[in-house]
Formats: C-alpha cells, sequence, structure tokens
C-alpha cells in the first residue's frame, strides 16, 4: 500500500481529483466504483472544477455505485444514489444511464444484485475504487466481522454505522436500517484503489486498517494484501508517529 500524505483535507481532495483525472485520462471508459459519504466530496467538486476548466468527453464513463440503503421510497433524498447523482453524476455530465447502479428503488435486491454483477462482468470489473474509511472500519456497508471474498448481499448496518450516518439524515431514527453493499469480492478486485481518510476521529481506525493485523474485524485490513491500493490521508487523519503496513 502506498501512501500519500497530505497537509489537509482541501490537499487530499485535489490529489484525489488529480488521480481520478489521470484513470479518465488514460481510459475513457474506465469503470469507478465511487463511495459516497463526506471524504470523497471534496473530490467530486475538485474533479467537476478540473473538468469544466478543460472538458473531456466523459460520454462513456462508468461510475458504479457502491451501496444503497434499502425500504426508501423512490423519491427518498436519503438514497445513496440520489446523492451520488448530486455530488458526482450530474456535476461531472456523466449520462446517467451509464452508471451501474444497486438496487434500484423498489427492485427485488436479490434481483439489483444479480443484474449488478452481471454488469460489472460485462464492463470487466473495476478499473479504480474511490473509498472512505468507515468509523468501524467498513468499505462500503461490509460492515465487520467480513471476510476478503464476502458477497454483493444484503446487511443490517451496525449500531454504529448508523450512528455515525445519523448526522446526515437528522437523527439515528431517521437512518434506513438496511442497506445493499458491493461484495469485498468486488472491491478488491479493483485493478486501482484510493482510500481516502481525513480528520482526527478516523486515526485510531485508520492504523488498525493499514497498520495492524488483517482481519475481518477490520474489513478495510483486507486492503493491505492487495496490490494498487493508495492511502490518501491528512496529517489530521494520519498523526505524527504511526507507521504504514506494506504488501
Ligand atoms: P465518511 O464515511 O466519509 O462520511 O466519513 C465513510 C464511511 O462510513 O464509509
Amino acid at each position: 500500500m502506498d501512501l500519500v500524505l497530505l497537509d489537509d483535507y482541501d490537499a487530499l481532495s485535489r490529489e484525489a481529483a488529480a488521480r481520478i483525472l489521470e484513470t479518465i485520462a488514460v481510459k475513457p471508459d474506465a469503470t469507478l466504483l465511487l463511495a459516497t459519504g463526506e471524504t470523497p466530496m471534496g473530490a467530486y467538486r475538485e474533479l467537476a472544477e478540473a473538468l469544466a476548466r478543460n472538458p473531456r468527453d466523459l460520454s462513456r464513463l462508468r461510475p458504479v455505485q457502491l451501496d444503497e440503503y434499502l425500504d426508501l421510497e423512490a423519491d427518498d433524498d436519503r438514497s445513496l444514489w440520489g446523492w451520488m447523482e448530486r455530488a458526482v453524476v450530474r456535476p461531472l455530465g456523466v449520462p446517467t444511464g451509464n452508471v451501474i447502479r444497486l438496487a434500484a428503488d423498489g427492485e427485488d435486491p436479490e434481483v439489483a444484485i444479480a443484474s449488478y454483477e452481471a454488469a460489472l462482468r460485462a464492463a470487466g470489473g473495476i478499473d479504480l475504487a474511490v473509498l472512505g474509511l468507515g468509523p468501524n472500519g467498513h468499505l462500503g456497508f461490509n460492515e465487520p466481522p467480513a471476510p476478503a471474498d464476502a458477497p454483493t448481499r444484503t446487511v443490517t448496518l451496525t449500531p454504529e454505522s448508523v450512528a455515525s450516518n445519523a448526522r446526515y439524515w437528522g437523527g439515528a431514527e431517521r437512518v434506513p436500517r438496511r442497506a445493499v453493499t458491493a461484495g469485498l469480492d468486488i472491491i478488491l478486485a479493483a485493478r486501482r484503489t484510493l482510500l481516502l481518510v481525513s480528520g482526527e476521529p478516523k486515526r485510531h481506525i485508520l492504523q488498525r486498517a493499514v497498520a495492524g493485523p488483517v482481519t475481518p474485524d477490520v474489513p478495510a485490513s483486507w486492503l493491505q494484501r492487495i496490490e494498487g491500493v493508495t492511502l490518501l490521508a491528512d496529517r489530521a487523519a494520519w498523526g505524527p508517529s504511526a507507521a504504514v503496513g506494506r504488501g
């Protein structure tokens, strides 16, 4: 795992955007697995601004949804698809139909999972995964414990994930309890991965993820075992003295 240490969140966001742009430049039909959550929002803003300055043809880009809540009405603004559309798909001007979505509104989750996996196979897998790190070490909604071959599936959120998502939705009671997540099998097979981690509250889990034992109890720790992973961390998240695991 490569570590790129940035001064602050803005620098992290610019670096992430530059790396996403590199991938798009090399492969205009790249499949990009794009997390929602607070951390990558700055990168998506930077990316949209860079593309407004230097337009590129994004008509063949394939954004891929990472996770989605279940049990929402079609127009519920809590849907992660809605968030992804507002934060990245629309600002970049990528055709909505290009997105490989997970569990579209009202669809049977098992049918949705099968068509998601088929679409990903047809697209040749993930070229670049842009991920945040959950406070419990999750990637997507692969809640601990999660083995490296955990498939795309419906999950029940842990109390920790409900609590950490409460800030987005005006209270824990408004956070949906069930979700569908891309499996670790798909996430860990990405050709390249950017793990974005910002802020002091993530420091402890970040060290467990990148320098602690590789364990299902910290799903992000599986990233230590694969090639092509770059950790972009700001100083607040990294802290003064810790060491990064390699390999
Ligand atoms: P955050 O979420 O980027 O909002 O901190 C990360 C996550 O829970 O996966």
